[in-house]
């Protein structure tokens, strides 16, 4: 297998260490160091195994154009995984010991970065490891929390290229009880109508819109922009709350574009898609054009089916805040050693 992270594929590379806290009787203990990367030995019955007591996150480290290293969004990230352990039911760990897990780790993979337009991809992952088969209705009490890093490339394979997204308006990503939550069982869920898609239309993801309201694709959230707006789903407990999403807002505004976010119904996107542009954003996915949208047996190209100009500023000017190439107003990049 190659070990070059622009053509492996995302997620597949890892770097040679990894933070690892233990959690036991609902306290957690870390050695306060990276330990080898190494697998994990595990009870067959652990609770993970058998009733998905587990959420994570994805996060990125990028190599600055002045040489150093930078998280982006480090505690908008740690704020969310406090959220996902809290409803999967595990004793919360202080935030602070969620960021130093995360701090050390990058540090300690920080040779593995690849230059921009790679990334160190970052993965904080809690799962409950109780050995009890019969505690399905009782949360983990022993568990692992760790941080593993990943050099990657980009999350699409072949680029920056116009994707293919297939409307979903029948089948639910997850419950809207779990929107929020950056579980593992969110993701098994939408595998299904992936796969479908994928099989019948050649989509590159799902757009899920259960009931006639848009909300998010398996893995980013979505904009509508033109040459004055930027259009988004207003935030509510049945989606994850995108922190690129988050900056995409912050930063349309920045660049000054009108912010409209409501609700969006299949037929919108349709309609948008003959004079606007469409793009996904996450912090995998960073902002992907979409080219083709299918929607209501349709197929439906936006625009000429090439990325658009707005789209492209959007992008550049992401780009630009995570490599250190622009100002960052807002204090959303975390410089660590190496
Ligand atoms: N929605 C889902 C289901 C995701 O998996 C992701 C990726 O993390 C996002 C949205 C975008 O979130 P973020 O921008 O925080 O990466
Ligand atoms: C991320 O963007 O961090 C995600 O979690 C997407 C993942 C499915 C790779």
């Amino acid at each position: 297998m190659t070990d070059d992270p622009f053509s492996a594929p995302f997620g597949s590379l890892f770097g040679d260490k990894m933070t690892v806290a233990r959690l036991d009787d609902g306290v957690y203990s870390y050695p306060g160091e990276a330990q080898p990367f190494e697998n994990f030995s595990m009870h067959p019955g652990a609770h993970v195994l058998h009733y998905a007591s587990a959420c994570f996150e994805g996060l990125k480290a990028h190599r600055q154009s002045d040489g150093t290293l930078a998280i982006f969004r480090l505690d908008d990230h740690v704020a969310r995984m406090v959220n996902s352990i809290d409803q999967i039911q595990v004793p919360v760990p202080d935030p602070a010991l969620i960021r130093s897990l995360i701090l050390d780790s990058v540090e300690a993979n920080a040779s593995f970065t690849p230059e921009p337009p790679g990334s160190l991809y970052i993965r904080p992952t809690f799962i409950g490891t109780t050995p009890n088969i019969g505690a399905a209705a009782s949360p983990a009490d022993e568990g692992l929390l760790y941080v593993l890093c990943s050099p990657v490339g980009d999350y699409f394979a072949g680029g920056i290229r116009p994707l293919t997204i297939y409307v979903e308006t029948k089948t639910p990503r997850t419950t809207p009880q779990f929107g929020m939550v950056k579980s593992g069982a969110n993701y098994v869920m939408a595998l299904g109508p992936t796969l479908d898609a994928k099989r019948d239309h050649g989509a590159d993801q799902v757009l899920f819109a259960t009931g006639d309201d848009t909300t998010e694709t398996g893995a980013s959230n979505f904009f509508l922009v033109d040459d004055d707006t930027v259009i988004t789903r207003q935030l509510d407990e049945t989606f994850l709350h995108g922190i690129t999403r988050d900056s995409v807002v912050t930063m349309a505004q920045d660049l000054g574009y009108k912010v409209e976010e409501r609700p969006i119904s299949a037929g919108e996107l349709g309609e948008w898609a003959g004079h606007g542009e469409l793009f996904l954003s996450g912090t995998a996915a960073v902002i992907a054009p979409v080219g083709t949208v299918v929607v209501g047996g349709a197929s439906v190209m936006v625009g000429d089916g090439q990325p658009g100009a707005n789209t492209l500023r959007i992008r550049d000017a992401l780009t630009d805040l995570l490599i250190g190439d622009a100002p960052d107003p807002h204090g959303w990049r975390t410089p660590v050693a190496g």
